[in-house]
């Protein structure tokens, strides 16, 4: 059974029904500056990736080792489909041979971070060109995170040896990942992907999701009994808090499973998640790293929460029936959001190793990237323009 957590009612109803819709002007502005740093950092990265985070709005240049890599790839397939340039695809096939290395050797893949990688470096490469190594690849990243499955407790355990009981826990993040499953499955005809994925999809749901709809950012099982054990967090603010990244990872994670798994009747939860975040929004709609902050906090804001929860609300637009009052307003805080990010928090000047998107935070306890660009939210941004200029066959 499918538990049920509060929906509340949207409290900028009003002001973000009063949102003028994006123009196509506006949207392909947006994604010309994209394209512009793309050039830019093309010349700087060169066939190396940039660091997660930005330092002093600069991305470290970095080998294929961080959970992050995917998104630059998927950010040249991203330009590549919009100007058909053949530069973009011949640096991201270049990348989709490093993420072949990297898998058939191993490299940093001991966490579950196989989706954030595989889907937007090499399924989208498969989807866009054919590529039979770019498939090979994410097969094989499918099978690496097949290795995290937990039977106890039904869930794909984010970090740590398997066999310590102190990483004996799932993180809401991983939402994102298991679409990589679906995929393997749909490309196997093996059901054992799509299995997994549904089960961790169905654990998550019951419990890394609090009764008010908000998310703790990591839930710990027993591992004796596989029974639930307690949430925690490891970015957020603190376990009780709502980390904004965590809650558009579930707001977009939930829509996706949909789509692969056609479970409908989890749009409640979506919609939970997705009032719950957007009524903790400041004035300026783009969130604070946690929504526990608000205006006046002297906090950081996370632009790349911001626009995944977009990419996450546009997901969820078709699962949404006609008649559903805030599917219209979803619709225009989208617009409303994204405008926010391409006016206060993207810039017309561009230096090589420049963010996209600035005003991130990676991990605020750690003290890496904050009031940083990242890459994912630069990957997310695009993606959330893209999908409003053009039809999208989604790299997830
Ligand atoms: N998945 C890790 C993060 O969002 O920072």
């Amino acid at each position: 059974m499918i538990r049920k957590v509060t929906v509340e009612e949207i409290q900028k109803k009003d002001e973000f029904l009063a949102t003028p819709e994006l123009t196509k002007e506006e949207l392909t502005k947006a994604f010309e500056e994209c394209l512009k740093q793309i050039d830019l950092n093309m010349e700087y990265f060169k066939d190396k990736f940039p660091y997660s985070a930005t330092k002093q709005n600069k991305y470290p240049i970095i080998e294929n080792i961080e959970w992050t890599d995917g998104f630059w790839t998927g950010m040249l397939w991203l330009a590549y489909e919009y100007t058909k340039d053949e530069k973009y695809r011949e640096l991201a096939e270049k990348n989709v041979d490093s993420f072949l290395h990297r898998v058939e050797n191993r490299i940093e893949l001991d966490h579950h971070d196989l989706g954030f990688l595989y889907s937007l470096s090499c399924v989208s490469a498969y989807k866009i060109t054919g590529s039979e190594k770019a498939k090979r690849a994410a097969l094989l990243a499918a099978d690496k995170l097949m290795e995290r499955w937990q039977e106890k407790g039904e869930f794909l355990q984010a970090w740590g040896p398997k066999d310590s009981p102190e990483h004996y826990r799932f993180i809401i993040d991983c939402m994102l990942n298991i679409p990589l499953l679906y995929w393997a499955s749909q490309m196997t005809n093996d059901p054992k992907y799509k299995t997994v994925a549904k089960k961790h999809f169905e654990t998550s749901c019951k419990y890394v999701i609090r009764d008010d709809a908000s998310a703790f950012h990591t839930f710990y099982m027993d591992p004796l009994t596989g029974e639930p054990s307690h949430g925690a967090t490891r970015q957020g603010y603190n376990d009780d808090s709502s980390w904004a990244r965590g809650q558009a990872w579930g707001i977009y994670g939930i829509p996706l499973n949909i789509r692969y798994t056609g479970q409908t009747e989890y749009i409640d939860l979506y919609k939970g998640m997705t009032n719950y975040f957007l009524n903790r929004l400041p004035q300026d709609n783009v969130c604070y790293w946690d929504l526990i902050f608000n205006d006046g906090s002297g906090q950081s804001k996370d632009s790349s929460a911001a626009a995944a929860a977009v990419c996450g609300m546009l997901e969820a637009d078709p699962f949404l029936a006609d008649n559903d009052p805030d599917k219209v307003v979803y619709h225009k805080a989208c617009a409303n959001i994204l405008r926010s990010l391409m006016n206060n928090y993207t810039s017309t000047e561009h230096e090589p190793g420049n963010p996209i998107l600035y005003h991130g935070v990676y991990s605020w306890h750690s003290g890496k990237g904050v009031d940083e660009g990242n890459i994912w939210g630069d990957y997310y941004y695009m993606e959330a323009i893209y999908r409003q200029l053009k039809q999208w066959n989604s790299y997830w």
